[in-house]
């Protein structure tokens, strides 16, 4: 059964609720999905997953959680072949920070772009400002995100 990972980088939970919440969404359309707080590079490059989903948020000034810095420098320096490789990226932030509002995001994007991955739909910027509850516009998301990723097996 196809299998996606969802890579989380949360400061206060939020980024984290966004997956647990899309797990069973996907889940019910066929694919084993694992969620984890500690993203690694061979989480990128494990070519048995179908997809890579980024559930991040901002902090500081445009600035990676705690949990997921270290996972960015180190691609982002040393580099990894990612042509295999389709993600999407749910990005957790809040538009009072107006200069880097999802920034993390982002930055994750450009770099998996940078090393030739393939982004499935466009990412999903979700604003603190505007949404109380995250899960609710990820939940709106994700089932356009999955029918993308399904088309884009089929070619
Ligand atoms: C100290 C602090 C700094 C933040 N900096 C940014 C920022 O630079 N850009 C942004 O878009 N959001 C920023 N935010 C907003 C968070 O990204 C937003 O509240 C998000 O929903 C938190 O998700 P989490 O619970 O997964 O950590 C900041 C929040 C805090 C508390």
């Amino acid at each position: 059964m196809a299998a996606i990972k969802i890579l989380v980088g949360t400061v206060y939970g939020g980024a984290r609720d966004v997956a647990d919440h899309i797990q069973p969404m996907l889940e019910a359309k066929g694919y084993t999905v694992e969620v984890s707080e500690e993203p690694t590079i061979a989480d990128l490059e494990n070519k048995d997953l179908e997809a890579v989903l980024v559930s991040c948020s901002t902090t500081g000034a445009g600035d990676f959680p705690p949990n997921f810095d270290k996972f960015y420098h180190t691609l982002n320096e040393a580099g990894a072949a990612l042509s295999h490789l389709k993600y999407g990226i749910i990005s957790l932030g809040d538009s009072s920070y107006d200069e880097t509002f999802c920034d993390a995001g982002k930055k994750i994007d450009a770099v998996f772009a940078e090393y030739g991955a393939q982004r499935i739909g466009r990412p999903l910027e979700i604003d603190a400002a505007e949404h109380f509850d995250a899960t609710e516009p990820a939940a709106d998301w994700i089932g356009r995100w999955a029918d993308q990723l399904q088309q884009v097996e089929m070619v």
